[in-house]
């Protein structure tokens, strides 16, 4: 089954989020062709600094996520050394966190790509500087799918941190559970990232899907369909 694409404005409607934009629509059947990359400035130097508070967003065929199979599990991933169990129930993990601008979501799938309900996600990441909140709970989450399957976080892009020598690519955490379903541990990818070549862990079907404004845009928004395999 290819993807199909949910308004974001739609998803931010249907959660009483609805402060960006007009109503949207379900577009089905749209496959996704077109990458956009983060305008981040980022050289692919481990010794540069990472620059990830540049407002705009640049069109880039790169690194564009393959079309959704249902039959094929969303991949797993590490869960890193900074997760913390607890995190508050919420969609909206910012908390004046550094950062541009990010809404991200779509839906929890089985195998049969009927959606599943009530699935709990984890979400935790880095803040725009590339930060974790040790301490506290800022950019920490938990939420449940809706009653079809969708899901939704309200966030900041997360920047790139040293690891050892290198940079990781941006990137969002997410653990999943449902009743039913094996639980999954994985890490959403950003389009375009300069530091998505070469990381050990980069998976290119963990790519979420750009939506929305592509150009001159604060912000990013994208997609991504979890596909759970049944327990
Ligand atoms: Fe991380």
């Amino acid at each position: 089954m290819t993807r199909t694409l949910l308004s974001r404005r739609y998803m931010l409607q249907s959660l009483g989020l609805g402060t960006l934009g007009a109503v949207g629509a379900f577009a089905t059947g749209c496959p996704r062709t077109r990458g956009a990359s983060l305008a981040d400035g980022g050289s692919g130097s481990a010794s540069a600094s990472p620059t990830p508070l540049a407002p705009t967003i640049a069109i880039d065929d790169g690194d564009a996520p393959p079309p959704l199979v249902c039959s094929s599990p969303t991949a797993d991933n590490i869960e890193g050394p900074f997760f913390k169990a607890g995190a508050p129930w919420r969609a909206s993990i910012a908390d004046g966190a550094r950062g541009l601008m990010m809404g991200i979501g779509g839906a929890v799938l089985g195998s049969d790509c009927a959606p599943i309900a009530g699935a709990t996600l984890d979400v935790w990441q880095a803040d725009g500087a590339g930060d974790y909140d040790h301490t506290g709970w800022k950019l920490r989450g938990r939420l449940t799918s809706d009653k079809h399957g969708r899901w939704h976080v309200d966030s900041v892009v997360p920047g790139n941190y040293l690891n050892g020598s290198r940079y990781r690519p941006r990137h969002v955490h997410v653990k999943l559970a449902a009743a039913g379903y094996r639980p999954l541990t994985t890490q959403l990818y950003f389009p375009g990232d300069p530091y998505n070549k070469g990381d050990s862990w980069f998976e290119p079907s963990l790519v979420i899907a750009p939506e929305g404004p592509t150009r001159d845009t604060p912000g990013f928004w994208g997609r991504f369909d979890f596909v759970l395999e049944s327990a």
